[in-house]
């Protein structure tokens, strides 16, 4: 069970834009005199969520919603069922537009208004794309899952197509384990694999920002380790967002987390701060498991 630290001056992490990280000044081994540590640079917001708020018909879901992404990090969204966390999520590729949602608000994607009209929603979730809780291969190969994306996105020659698939299930960790069975029906594969061919099959088109929601409920603790190892590869290249219930997993994963409650976001900031210092009583009631 995570526990705050009592008594403690809660940190002054409750902004809902981020700053960044604080600069570590260069320290110098007192053994060697060497320089140990460059400052790490400052993270940029690559998304800017702006006052959104959600209705699904009448009923409200989200309110007044402000928050900021920065780029090549993991952010994590917590909080207990129906709080609004998988629909913040999917307002971030538009996936809820499918629905009979009216929203208010605004969520910027590297500065740009993503509900603005002139936007392409197709070109936006290639550059956006999802992993979904419940793994959900297409009934088709192993090969054929991966190279869906980039196919439809013009993608035509055999040769680059192989190299795509390859590259995708590499760097989903999943290449060794397929390699020799690419041919093969993808339902075949484990839960774990089956969620890692999803995770192959979002990044092969290339985006900026993978969402996940709840990407590892449905695994064992082995295959959720795999997938939460992959996540720390994956943002030295991608910008994760991921909703989670498990709390263990949020402070293990992620650099930043949002902790929502009945629609509203109560508290975000560095993961470590949230968890050890909530500023508010709901984070802290949340955390220590006293509800939700
Ligand atoms: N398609 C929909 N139509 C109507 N109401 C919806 C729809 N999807 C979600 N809701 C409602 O919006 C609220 C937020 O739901 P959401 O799925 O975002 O919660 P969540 O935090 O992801 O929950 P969980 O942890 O159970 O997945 C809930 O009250 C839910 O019933
Ligand atoms: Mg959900």
């Amino acid at each position: 069970m995570l526990r705050t630290r009592n008594g403690r001056k809660p940190a002054a992490m409750n902004s809902r834009s981020l700053d960044p990280p604080p600069q570590q000044p260069e320290s110098l081994s007192a053994e060697t005199g060497t320089v140990a540590a460059a400052a790490p640079a400052p993270a940029s917001t690559i998304l800017d969520i702006d006052g959104l708020s959600l209705w699904y018909g009448e009923k409200r879901a989200l309110t007044d919603v402000t928050l900021t992404v920065p780029k090549q990090q993991i952010t994590a969204f917590i909080g207990p069922s129906g709080c609004g966390k998988s629909t913040l999520l999917r307002c971030i590729n538009r996936l809820n537009d499918l629905l009979d949602v009216r929203i208010e608000g605004k969520v910027f994607f590297e500065g740009q208004d993503i509900y603005a009209p002139s936007i392409d929603v197709n070109a936006l979730r290639k550059r956006i794309g999802m992993v979904f809780q419940k793994s959900n291969p297409f009934p088709k190969t192993i090969y054929e899952n991966v190279a869906y994306g980039p196919r439809i996105h013009g993608v035509a020659n055999k040769a680059q197509l192989d190299e795509i698939v390859e590259r995708s299930l590499r760097r989903a960790a999943l290449w060794d384990e397929v390699n020799d069975r690419l041919a093969d029906i993808a339902l075949g594969l484990s839960g774990g694999q089956q969620q890692r061919l999803c995770i192959a099959r979002a990044i092969a088109v290339e985006p900026e920002v993978v969402l996940l929601d709840e990407p590892c409920s449905a695994l064992d603790p082995v295959a959720t380790a795999r997938i939460e190892d992959l996540m720390q590869e994956l943002k030295q290249d991608y910008t994760l967002v991921i909703v989670t219930h498990n709390m263990q997993q949020a402070s293990r994963v992620s650099d930043n987390t949002a902790f929502m409650y009945l629609g509203e976001l109560i508290e975000y900031g560095r993961t470590e701060s949230l968890f050890l210092n909530p500023t508010k009583k709901q984070t802290e009631d949340y955390i220590t498991g006293r509800f939700g």
